[in-house]
């Protein structure tokens, strides 16, 4: 019989410090003791400093990990763009047991229950497999690859993913779960939106075994949290070297996704080529274009087909044609953040509007409209009221079109346009300061400076504090 762990109690921990996100600093989530059986504590994940969890990530993990909402969650997305890893570092965390089962087309369900092994002395006896373990010891069982696997065996999950029991013939037990168990299943073109052209040799999943999961389409990181990687996992790095290698992972990324480029730049290989580049210190100082040219083919494409490995390191050549390096780069962290900010998007993007005498009152009026930009598409957010929420895919003409129209009847109101400031990564930096600046000096002397709504007046009072102006700000 196997044996299963005890129910232990749980402490409370700030989820902020838990992922490293000032956000939610605040809030508390119980997590459990490490395992106190051996084998089981071996299956918790060791914790990756450099790891970085974005807020989507960690809020839709938690509902999920808490269990009243649903037990399985289905994670899709690009190749590389950092599934499995996801749930590795999660559970790591959180102290949860954690098996990983890697997914194929000649995989049959026994392979996931267990079966009759002969033992070294001859004897024969059953081994129980991932399944029934994660099931009795409330682990995490991940299908890593789920989309590989044959539609006959994922559907014979399916009781299982209703909460219900696993019977093993061979044993005649009937293995309940734990309410600590839950099955998280990855993949590159699982369920709907990936291109499946990059992904031969995948399966197209039944629906009904779809839709026994939690759905979470994830895709690569944006360049400013690639560049937070980066800094995280090599920080001796040169900010000017990490903040290139974001942005041209970025880059081919997006086109990866769009289908211009051969293959993407994942996290995997940035964290491989920073490390490269690092232990090349001395020569990337004195010859930093060649270094990092050496560093992309020994990572990346030499292992590639000719004309790919030609249009990726000529993509890189562009950007990094005129890069110098002084000693002074090479002290630690300049120009990056470490964390990511906690409440704004890193690529967001504002357009203020200011009218200065709206209805003769002798009074500034603000108005913020955002867009942000997420995954490698521009996002927008609706009009002028936030620029946090809600995020409106480019795609969506109309939106786009309602947030024009709304400058131009801003506009028609007396409205001018003030400027556009960029909170951009490490290389926006600058550019937001001088915009912070040329905003102070325009509502300078304004008394009071009315703001159309919460959300507006937090941009317009952290403008003004970041430049030292007061400012006294009325709601509209
Ligand atoms: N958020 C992150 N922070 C730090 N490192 C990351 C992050 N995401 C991914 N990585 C790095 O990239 C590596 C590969 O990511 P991972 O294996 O999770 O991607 P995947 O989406 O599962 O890939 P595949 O589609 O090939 O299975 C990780 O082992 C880790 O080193
Ligand atoms: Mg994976």
């Amino acid at each position: 019989m196997m044996s299963g762990t005890m129910q232990a109690e749980t402490t409370l921990v700030s989820l902020g410090d838990l992922f490293g996100l000032e956000a939610i600093r605040g809030l508390r989530y119980g997590v459990p003791p490490r395992p106190t059986q051996q084998d089981i504590e071996d299956l918790v994940p060791t914790p990756d400093p450099a790891y970085v969890f974005t807020l989507d990530e960690v809020r839709r993990l938690i509902l999920w990990e808490g269990g009243e909402v649903g037990r399985n969650l289905m994670i899709g997305g690009p190749t590389g763009c950092g599934k499995s890893s996801l749930i590795e570092q999660f559970c790591a965390r959180l102290n949860r047991p954690l098996y990983r089962f890697a997914c194929h087309g000649g995989m049959l369900f026994t392979d996931l229950t267990g079966q009759m092994t002969i033992r070294a002395d001859g004897s024969t006896g059953f081994v129980y497999g991932p399944l029934p373990r994660a099931m009795r010891e409330g682990a995490v069982l991940l299908l890593d690859e789920g989309n590989m696997a044959p539609p006959k065996v994922v559907g014979a999950l399916n009781t299982v993913l209703d909460d219900g029991p696993l019977f093993l013939p061979e044993t005649g037990e009937l293995i309940q779960p734990s309410p600590r168990f839950r099955v998280v299943a990855t993949g590159n073109a699982i369920s709907h939106g990936m291109d499946a052209v990059h992904y031969r040799g995948t399966e197209r999943q039944n629906i009904a075994y779809l839709l026994r999961y939690l759905q979470f389409q994830t895709s690569y990181k944006t360049a400013t949290e690639e560049a937070a990687i980066l800094h995280r996992a090599v920080p001796g790095l040169p900010g000017k070297v990490i903040g290139l290698i974001a942005e041209f992972a970025h880059e081919v990324r997006s086109g990866f996704l769009e289908g211009s480029s051969p293959v993407p730049v994942p996290t995997r290989v940035t964290r491989k080529w920073a490390a490269v580049l690092h232990t090349r210190a001395k020569a990337l100082r004195n010859d930093p274009v060649n270094e990092m040219l050496f560093g992309l083919k020994f990572v990346l494409t030499d292992g590639l087909q000719a004309d790919h490995a030609k249009a990726i390191e000529g993509t890189l050549s562009r950007m990094i044609d005129k890069l110098t390096l002084t000693d002074e780069d090479f002290k630690t962290g300049v120009g990056i953040p470490a964390t990511i900010p906690a409440q704004e998007d890193p690529t967001m993007e504002l357009v203020v509007l200011l009218n200065p005498n709206r209805g003769g009152k002798n009074e500034i009026r603000v108005w913020v409209l955002g867009s942000c930009d997420r995954t490698g598409k521009t996002f927008t957010a609706s009009a002028g009221i936030t620029p946090f929420t809600p995020f409106v895919p480019k795609e969506d003409i109309s939106r786009q079109d309602a947030m024009i129209a709304l400058q131009q009847k801003l506009n028609q109101r007396g409205y001018v346009h003030c400027l556009d400031v960029k909170l951009g990564p490490s290389v926006g930096i600058e550019a937001a300061r001088r915009a912070t600046d040329a905003f102070t000096k325009a509502v300078a002397g304004a008394k009071p400076v009315a703001v159309s709504s919460p959300a507006v007046r937090d941009i317009v009072s952290a403008l003004c504090k970041a430049s030292g102006t007061q400012v006294e700000l009325v709601m509209n």
